[in-house]
């Protein structure tokens, strides 16, 4: 298959949002109305498929559901959005991860309690039955990563067989403030590898900025490789192996409304536009052209309406 054809795979999380919106945050312990609530399919990378196909890309889903209402209407909404979902593995035991989520349109805060307690994850294992020949980019979000390390081994190992053009391109994100996590930062070999950490972990580290962040973390990661940190409102920068810091400042939208999973719009925009061959600095700028401009509604249908062809 043609590379340009291929799709992008992103491995991890998909969930249930329920997302109540407030004008005002509550106040523990009171009782009031919302202004509207929805159900949204969610989950980092899950979120990562919805706006890579509003972009315009093809691409595909794996993470694990059980059976039952929840996964039903989460399935209904990847079939809305196109993402191919053959690589789902349907656990028999624990629930599908619920979140409940209130988002603030004052000010566009997000605030989240996940339930995410029973539900295995993806396995090595599992990861082995996909046929990789159909992917040209593959993205973890940072979860079991002890597992995620061997379904990168498995990639390495595919890609060592083939010329550099037809390798599939590995990118990590390392979201969360868990220690395991810290394995996936370096990994892969001879492919041309992206990170992208976590302004919560650049600070857990020590960082007050993204360009510190990428600086003092990019010893952890393999050569060639390039470290992307964003930092909301500051927007996001990136070090790649040339040593040069690129960064592009956040395009903030008329008004927050919604910043429920920009991290996600994100990471999808750069990853589509370095797909396509775009070039460091305008993946990153696009990036945040994308996240800035989803800030500005609710969920993130209206990107395909801003950027569709872009
Ligand atoms: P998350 O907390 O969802 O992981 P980040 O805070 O890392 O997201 O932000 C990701 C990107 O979204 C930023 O690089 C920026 O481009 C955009 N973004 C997030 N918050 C804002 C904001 N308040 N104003 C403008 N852009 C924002
Ligand atoms: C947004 C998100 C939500 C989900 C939560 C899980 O980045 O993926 O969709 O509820 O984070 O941590």
């Amino acid at each position: 298959m043609e590379q340009q054809k291929k799709k992008i795979l992103c491995v991890g999380l998909v969930c249930l949002d329920i997302i109540s919106v407030v004008d005002k945050y509550p106040e523990e312990d009171t009782d009031r109305r919302c202004l509207s609530q929805r159900w949204q399919r969610g989950g980092n990378a899950s979120n990562s498929c919805t706006v890579l196909s509003l972009l315009g890309a093809s691409c595909a889903f794996m993470g694990s559901l059980s059976a039952g209402p929840v996964a039903d209407f989460i399935m209904a909404d990847f079939a809305r959005r196109a993402v191919d979902v053959s690589a789902v593995v349907w656990q028999v035991h624990g629930q599908t991860p619920c979140a409940c989520c209130v988002v603030c349109q004052s000010n566009g805060s997000r605030t989240v309690v996940l339930s995410d307690t029973n539900l295995p994850d993806v396995t090595a294992q599992d990861f082995s039955r996909v046929d990789l020949r159909q992917f040209k980019w593959i993205h973890w979000e940072g979860r079991n990563a002890e597992e995620q390390v061997k379904m990168i081994q498995q990639v390495v190992e595919f890609n060592s067989s083939l010329p550099q053009q037809q390798r599939i391109t590995i990118s990590v994100e390392i979201e969360k403030t868990r220690e395991k996590l810290y394995q996936l930062f370096p990994h892969g070999d001879v492919v041309r590898d992206d990170v992208f950490v976590s302004k919560d972990v650049a600070r857990h580290f020590g960082f007050q900025s993204a360009e510190a962040a990428l600086r003092g973390l990019y010893s952890r990661v393999k050569q060639g490789a390039v470290l992307i940190c964003a930092w909301a409102e500051d927007g996001a920068d990136a070090l790649g192996p040339d040593g040069l810091v690129v960064h592009s400042d956040a395009f903030p939208p008329e008004a927050l409304v919604d910043t429920l999973g920009a991290g996600d719009t994100f990471n999808a925009a750069v990853i589509y536009a370095l797909s396509n061959g775009g070039r460091l600095q305008d993946a990153l700028t696009f990036g945040c052209r994308v996240a800035g401009r989803k800030c500005g509604f609710h969920g993130y249908d209206d990107i395909g309406k801003y950027f569709t062809n872009d």
